[in-house]
């Protein structure tokens, strides 16, 4: 068994976590192949297919040294004997489970791609996030193969952030290794972690059984979202009794047993994962009749969906209960800061309850400009749409502005100048906290900032 190293799917996770494994260890030759021509091509041009900070410099020192790109699916299932699948694995739209479950046929067509082609014993590590027990159909799958070929399936669920990416990957807290807990399965645990080895500490190297490792995916997710959704149920209630969110957040955050990250209120969480991986978590829950489990964590989303619904009220009602033909600046698409991922962030909704309004929107964003395009490519008035990617022309003789991501350049941007081009009263609605709201209030803006009252002049 060689140690070079293949990779399905050439995503958000897969793109970064390999040019890292290429990056740490020069004496693995590894290989990431995809479906999707364009993006594979990307991958190997100076413009790459996805924006993450620190990314270009790592993919650039390895890249045709010891890091490969290309549709040559075939040729890398025979040529490595180590082989993540990191393709996507979305809700499922049709049939049993759709809205819950996870939609497992991309994975399943690899398993068997890898069964048809591989003619020497490989281990197969899901790095996509999948339901708990998927490697137990992926072990049955690989087995029914007509060839002399031993698989061993492993799960090593991946943990990075987008925006921090590179930075997770290369100082992670933790790196999870779930295996079969027999002498195969061991002996490719150690296998994988020896190659992480190279730069994670062994004790963080955790080896879990498959269905530890699994289930663990799943559950960060859902405790992570589940805090921005308990906070942001808080920001409701702050909003009403002149509490400040950042201050009881604060508060709460300094107790050791809370601790302080993930606490910050928002418009709502985005993101690729964290509304698919409870939904999954709810269905899986409802699978094994636990109603109660599935009840509690679909409240998470429930909370997400309000969070979204309540911010555009407000606007509706701040702005005299009325913003037909009103020009509105949305300062961010970007489901957070420092990506040009859109997916399910909270702008998408926003921006669409703001166009059956029939308001004019003016879409600023460093880098998601392109996605929010396509995002909104279906609405009926797409014409009342401009998309400008300078904040400033933006926020031109507009009556508010709604701040949906939290970049760090919108805090240095000159709000007083903004002010100033606006139409009057001028709104400023806050949909993550970012910029001080006294200082924007002392301006002259009438200000919406989230969990906190609203600060009006006359
Ligand atoms: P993505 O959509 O960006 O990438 C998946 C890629 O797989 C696509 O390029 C697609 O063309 C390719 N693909 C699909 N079927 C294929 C096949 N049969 N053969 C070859 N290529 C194929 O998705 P992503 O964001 O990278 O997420 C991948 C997985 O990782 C998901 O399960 C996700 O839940 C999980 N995950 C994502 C993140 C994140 O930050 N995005 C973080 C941790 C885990
Ligand atoms: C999240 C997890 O943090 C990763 O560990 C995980 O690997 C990944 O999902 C995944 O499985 O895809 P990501 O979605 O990239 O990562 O970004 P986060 O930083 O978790 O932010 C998610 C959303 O929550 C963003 O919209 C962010 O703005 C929002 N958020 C986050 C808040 O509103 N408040 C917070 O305090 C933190």
């Amino acid at each position: 068994m060689n140690n070079n190293i293949l990779c399905i799917g050439a995503g958000y996770v897969g793109g970064p976590t390999m040019a890292m494994i290429a990056y740490k260890c020069h004496d693995i030759n590894v290989t990431i192949v995809d479906i999707n021509q364009d993006r594979i091509d990307a991958w190997n041009s100076d413009e790459l297919p996805i924006y993450e900070p620190g990314l270009e410099e790592v993919v650039k020192s390895r890249r045709d040294k010891n890091l490969f790109f290309s549709t040559d699916i075939e040729k890398g299932i025979i040529d490595n004997d180590i082989i993540f699948v990191s393709v996507n694995t979305p809700t499922k739209t049709f049939g049993h489970g759709a809205g819950y479950a996870a939609d497992l046929q991309y994975w399943e067509k690899c398993a068997r791609h890898i069964r048809e082609v591989a003619n020497s014993d490989k281990i197969v590590i899901e790095k996509s996030t999948l339901p708990v027990r998927t490697a137990a159909a992926m072990a049955r799958i690989l087995a029914h193969g007509s060839k002399n070929t031993q698989f061993t399936v492993l799960s090593n669920p991946e943990f990075l952030a987008e925006g921090t990416a590179i930075e997770d990957l290369q100082n992670p807290d933790r790196v999870l290794i779930g295996g079969p807990q027999t002498e195969q399965g061991k002996y490719a645990i150690e296998k994988l972690a020896t190659i992480y080895g190279q730069w994670v500490d062994d004790k963080k190297i955790l080896r879990t059984n498959l269905w530890s490792s699994e289930l663990s995916k799943l559950t960060a997710n859902a405790f992570l979202a589940q805090r921005v959704s308990s906070i942001n149920s808080i920001s409701a209630l702050c909003e009403k009794t002149e509490a400040d969110v950042s201050e009881v957040a604060h508060a709460i955050g300094a107790d050791k047993r809370i601790g302080p990250k993930f606490l910050k209120a928002s418009i709502g969480f985005g993101g690729s994962c964290f509304k698919k991986d409870i939904l999954n978590l709810v269905y899986i829950c409802e699978t094994y009749g636990l109603t109660e489990c599935a009840d509690y964590w679909k409240q998470v989303v429930i909370m997400n969906e309000y969070q979204e619904s309540r911010f555009v009220a407000r606007m509706l009602k701040a702005m005299f209960n009325t913003i037909a033909g009103k020009k509105i600046a949305i300062l961010g698409f970007a489901f957070k800061a420092d990506t040009g991922d859109t997916r399910e962030s909270p702008a998408i909704k926003v921006c669409r309850e703001l166009l059956q309004e029939n308001a004019i929107i003016t879409i600023s964003d460093p880098q998601a400009l392109k996605s929010a395009k396509n995002d909104l490519a279906d609405v009926a008035n797409f014409e009342n749409i401009i998309f400008e990617a300078n904040p400033y022309k933006a926020a031109k003789d507009a009556h508010a502005i709604a701040l949906l991501t939290d970049w760090q350049n919108y805090k240095e941007l000159d709000f007083k100048k903004i002010y100033e081009a606006m139409e009057k009263p001028a709104f400023f609605f806050d949909g993550r906290n970012h910029i001080d709201s006294q200082m924007l209030y002392d301006i002259g803006f009438n200000v919406y900032t989230i969990g906190q009252t609203e600060k009006t002049h006359i």
